[in-house]
């Protein structure tokens, strides 16, 4: 395996987090480079289910080490929280398997304030955000107004930044019509938590650089998906990271000729959370899938939106992030249906898109044109080769890979290790 980066090809959720922990057996690293704890990634492993914020799923492992690179922004007491949650699941956490970059910015009690407060007064105009505060923290770094996980280290000059921010922050809080937050609870919880962390920070850049020199291999593990990211998604309904294969590259430290391999991962079918455009979404699809107990959110509980594949989108996901592979997941998830559709254009204005319009306005406009391939309605959950799978369900994954223009390398037919097929 040479440096691998996974993205999500969809609007996220796409079941990275058991592809990734699949994949970790042959990476020694595993890096998240982007996004906070909005991301929520299930791991099953036997009877054990494992929900995952901020720390990469490679600590399921042994003898794995993990990066919580400088691109990510962290709320150091949620981090704390989980890791003592995984400590009482019998995971051991410490320096010796986690590092957290001194660069990734804090997320304070402020911004999850704010990104309340700008969702309500956005009405039905509200992005839908996970109200982690995750906006409002990278605001802040790219405002160059952000406090981070090495200033943590140094408690007198922590205190005094974080005053000088509170003064600000309090006022936008008071003029938003919400409660101002108290200076000495933050600084001693996040004091307190920086001092838990502490040994795990540091520069990890030079690590990552370290490891790539003694031959290890580095898997980048996405948060998100493309669709959510910053610069290329459905703007502004996404999230404020670059959630594309290049955000693995500056959220990490690792230049883009030390990447070997970009996976895509994408669901048999299209979900989303959060409100946007979405051109494929279908209330039967959903109701049959929310149904069957599934796409219901890790971090926030929200049923998913639910929708056909739509290979426009995906098309656009491989260019973006220069898919090599595709891992698809969930295909189970349409085992009961006599017929499937696929999305393979859209239709605006008279005209037949083959790539989605970049202003959400116009996509929301989109109506998709689809084909139609038969179902298989064979349960697949227990299948362990492709060449097993109901002729139907081959046809169908050699179609939307053909329509995505991305080689298949992965089949996913539910939660657990085991049901994972490499073609
Ligand atoms: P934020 O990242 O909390 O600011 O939310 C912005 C948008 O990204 C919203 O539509 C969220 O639902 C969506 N989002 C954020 N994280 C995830 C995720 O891990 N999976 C799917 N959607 C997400």
């Amino acid at each position: 395996m040479s440096n691998t980066v996974l993205v999500g090809a969809q609007w996220g959720d796409e079941g990275k987090g058991k592809i990734i922990d699949v994949l970790t057996e042959s990476a020694q690293v595993v890096v998240r480079s982007q996004g906070g704890n909005n991301a929520g990634h299930t791991i099953v492993h036997g009877e054990h289910k494992y929900v995952l914020h901020l720390i990469p799923s490679g600590i399921l492992r042994r003898r794995k080490t993990c990066v919580i690179g400088n691109g990510v922004v962290i709320d150091p007491v949620a981090l704390v929280a989980e890791i003592e949650s995984l400590s009482g699941q019998g995971v051991q956490v410490d320096a010796k398997n986690l590092l957290i970059s001194d660069c990734a910015h804090l997320v304070l009690p402020y911004h999850r304030l704010i990104d309340e407060q700008r969702e309500i007064r956005k009405g039905k105009h509200k992005i839908g955000t996970t109200k982690r505060g995750i906006g409002p923290a990278y605001g802040d770094k790219a405002a160059r107004t952000g406090l981070r996980m090495g200033d943590l280290l140094d408690p007198a000059f922590f205190s005094e930044k974080l005053q000088a921010r509170l003064r600000e922050n309090n006022s936008i809080l008071r003029a938003l019509g919400a409660k101002p937050v108290s200076f000495k609870r933050v600084e001693s919880a996040y004091l307190e938590a920086g001092k838990k962390l502490a040994p795990l920070i540091g520069n990890t850049v030079v690590y990552l650089h370290g490891a790539m020199a003694a031959k290890k291999n580095i898997l980048f593990e996405g948060a998100q998906g493309t669709f959510l990211d910053l610069d290329h998604g459905t703007y502004p309904y996404v999230t404020s990271s670059n959630t594309t294969a290049g955000g693995a590259c500056t959220g990490s430290g690792v230049p883009p000729h030390c990447i070997g391999k970009v996976i895509g991962v994408m669901k048999a079918y299209t979900t989303r959370v959060g409100e946007g455009p979405f051109p494929t979404e279908d209330q039967e699809i959903s109701r049959m899938l929310h149904d069957m107990g599934r796409e219901f959110g890790a971090t926030t509980g929200r049923a998913r939106r639910c929708g056909w594949f739509d290979a426009v989108a995906t098309r656009y996901a491989q260019m973006v992030n220069g898919i090599d592979t595709l891992a698809v997941t969930n295909l189970d998830g349409l085992d009961s249906l006599k017929r499937i559709k696929i999305c393979v254009g859209y239709r605006l204005d008279g005209k037949e898109l083959r790539v989605p319009p970049s202003d959400n306005h116009g996509l929301a406009r989109c109506t998709p044109i689809y084909t139609e391939m038969p179902g298989w309605q064979i349960r697949t959950d227990k299948v362990l080769k492709f060449s097993d799978l109901p002729v139907a369900a081959q046809r169908y994954l050699k179609k939307i890979c053909e329509l995505t223009g991305a080689k298949l390398e992965i089949v996913s037919v539910g939660p657990g290790r085991s049901q994972t097929m490499f073609i």
